[in-house]
């Protein structure tokens, strides 16, 4: 049952699509206090375990932290940090009472979960317009699922996006992309997507493309087709200012750049230097700029990642200004410059909170200012692009995934996780952000595999690999100045093909569980505690997921591991995918088990009963041969496998 209570004149973020008629004021769980701000409060029992927030940090059960919801650019996600790239505000309390949460509200709000006091849950934010829904069921499942099923179906893209993808920021011209193919086909490593950051731009120009690096780019994309391999570029949310450049030219003329009070153009730097941001927000300006990605679908491209749509913005013209004030008079060579000015005034440039509070969105010829609604950003301008592929290509699924995101989202596209670290800490935590992200509905989603930042090493690649085998978005993707991790880049290439070849082994499984979770508003990866909830050793786990029905994950996360210990909530087949092509079966018992997992294995559990399909590998998607079609697990089993005719 969902109750929802309304506080004030809330902003349509369009998140729920339900009509739900409103309960009043005093829901049946916690206390709410609205008077300068909103706060929310909630005794949680000793023992009650906290679900849910999407895109966040720190584990599966979120108590202990306090977690922002802003959409933040920070590319360090350390554990220290509150905010990241989304804001999803849905939580469930499971314990002593169970019940959901979900605080429908565009700009930060904090969810202090027994970090200020053990016990105590405060939700509060500033602003006292918004909209919260309870939702009472049997159970954590029953909750998300009744969650899931007011914000509407989530997005399913077109099945060559659950291949390999390889991308880097540096790849710049035709070359560059050749050498990724050649590196994957001639290795034959699978491979289906390469990934254009934003070098492939003129000037970082969105929706251009450098005519001196891709002298004909239709014919390009075409050839790399004909290898089976996607080129997906990038569109960053800033719009270059630059006379001459026609997006920048019809935005303004068009009043569809976001504005300051004074009725001008905001200006905020990005990486092509002073930018626009489109107002997303408004739906003319959002249908305007969902259009250009027209021109690159004309030329063959069927896939896109939107960036920095927070919206990032290393710098406002009013930023600057003021620094190079207080800089002033410190620039003579013999004037010491004192350190907080360096550090607290430039650093303090990019993201400024002063920012976002500069600049306004059009609705309905109302002007709001950006905070209030800055999580909305990168929603609105992925659903831009999704709603014009729907006028351009009708039926046709392109891929689309996101940096920033607001739930609702979730129905026009994916997400990445961002600018991660090669570090063994963010491969457990793209674990741990799968089932939070589920619950809010983002189910098309990975992270960079090997880590974006910092250099990875052949170890952590391949147990990262063994982890994106199973996720729905499998991409390795480095930033720039970082070690080349290409996996022909590595020793023994043989080993990324058997893992990365397992992916398309699995992939039959992998796309029809998607496709459940998503028409059933299920959950792809699940915490053992939603399968086992009476199980209380299940309810502690933290490093292993249960993927659709039948299989349980628990990659190995830490370095120099000959393998780890995995808890069996229920006797189980360990599988495990051999370098040799041949797949072992070993029935264990559940509790405890030290499983060996060599660096080039693939290893996973299906549970008593169950069976799943697999086919013979692949290097393409297209390339699969379903009549290789067997089934692993219990020969009894019985798998209800879905495809693309369950559409
Ligand atoms: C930030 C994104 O998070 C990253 O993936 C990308 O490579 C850079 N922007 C450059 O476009």
């Amino acid at each position: 049952m969902i109750q929802k209570y309304v506080y004030g004149t809330p902003f349509n973020t369009e998140s729920v699509i339900a009509d739900i008629p409103c309960a009043g004021q005093s829901p049946a769980y916690g206390r709410i206090s609205v008077g300068q701000n909103f706060c929310f409060s909630y005794q949680m029992g000793k023992k009650d375990r906290i679900y849910g927030l999407g895109e966040a940090n720190r584990g599966i059960n979120k108590r202990g932290y306090q977690y922002t919801s802003f959409c933040s650019d920070d590319p360090n996600h350390t554990e220290s940090k509150r905010s990241l790239y989304g804001a999803h505000n849905f939580i469930v309390i499971c314990g002593d009472n169970t019940f959901g949460l979900y605080f429908d509200y565009p700009s930060a709000i904090t969810f202090d979960i027994g970090y200020s006091s053990p016990d105590l849950l405060t939700v509060s934010c500033e602003g006292t317009d918004l909209t919260l829904y309870v939702i009472d069921g049997e159970s954590a499942l029953d909750i998300t699922k009744q969650f899931r099923e007011i914000i509407g179906r989530s997005y399913i893209p077109p099945k060559f996006a659950f291949g390999f993808g390889q991308s880097r920021w540096g790849y710049a011209d035709e070359s560059d992309f050749q050498k990724v193919a050649d590196g994957y086909r001639n290795n034959h490593i699978p491979l289906d997507m390469i990934y254009m950051d934003i070098d492939y731009m003129k000037d970082y120009k969105d929706f251009t493309v450098d005519s001196d690096k891709f002298p004909d780019f239709h014919a390009f994309v075409e050839e790399m087709k004909s290898k089976k391999i996607h080129l997906i570029p990038i569109i960053d949310a800033g719009v270059k200012i630059e006379k001459g450049y026609d997006v920048y030219e019809e935005g303004c003329e068009k009043g569809y750049f976001c504005k300051r009070a004074d009725g001008s153009d905001f200006v905020g730097a990005v990486w092509p230097g002073r930018t626009h941001f489109p107002d997303m927000i408004n739906p003319e300006a959002r249908a305007w700029f969902g259009q250009k990605y027209e021109r690159l679908i004309s030329e063959g491209i069927d896939g896109f990642w939107n960036d920095m749509n927070e919206p990032a913005i290393f710098y406002s013209d009013e930023g600057l200004a003021e620094v190079r004030k207080a800089l002033r008079p410190y620039m003579d060579d013999d004037v010491e410059i004192p350190n907080f000015l360096l550090g607290d005034k430039v650093d303090a440039l990019a993201n400024s909170p002063e920012d976002y509070k500069r600049f306004y969105h059009n609705v309905n010829g109302k002007m709001i200012r950006h905070d209030k609604v800055h999580n909305l950003y990168g929603f609105n301008m992925t659903r831009a692009a999704s709603e014009a592929f729907e006028k351009i290509a009708p039926g046709k699924r392109f891929l689309m995934f996101s940096r920033s995101s607001y739930i609702g989202m979730h129905r026009y596209g994916g997400i990445w996780m961002g600018d991660n670290h090669s570090w063994w800490s963010h491969l457990l935590l793209n674990l741990k952000m799968l089932p939070s992200l589920n619950m809010c509905g983002f189910l098309y989603t990975g992270a960079d595999l090997g880590g974006f930042g910092s250099d990875t090493t052949r170890d952590l690649l391949l147990r990262w690999l063994a982890l994106g085998v199973f996720t729905p978005l499998m991409r390795n993707h480095a930033a720039l100045g970082t070690r080349e991790q290409e996996c022909y880049q590595f020793e023994d290439v043989e080993d990324f093909r058997h893992v990365i070849g397992v992916r398309y082994r699995l992939l039959p499984y992998i796309y029809s569980e998607y496709l459940k979770a998503a028409l059933n508003n299920d959950m792809m990866f699940k915490p053992l505690a939603f399968e086992y909830p009476d199980d209380e050793m299940a309810c502690q786990v933290e490093d292993q997921l249960m993927l659709g029905n039948e299989i349980m994950i628990a990659p190995v996360y830490t370095q120099n591991a000959d393998g780890r210990y995995v808890y069996l909530p229920e006797d189980m087949a360990c599988i495990r995918f051999l370098p040799d092509g041949t797949i072992a079966k070993e029935t264990l018992h559940a509790g405890h088990h030290y499983i060996k997992i060599a660096l080039n294995e693939v290893v996973f559990f299906i549970r008593s009963g169950k069976c799943i399909p697999v086919v013979d590998a692949a290097e393409s998607v297209d390339d699969i041969q379903m009549d290789t079609l067997q089934y692993i697990g219990d020969p009894e089993g019985n798998y209800l496998l879905y495809d693309d005719k369950n559409l």
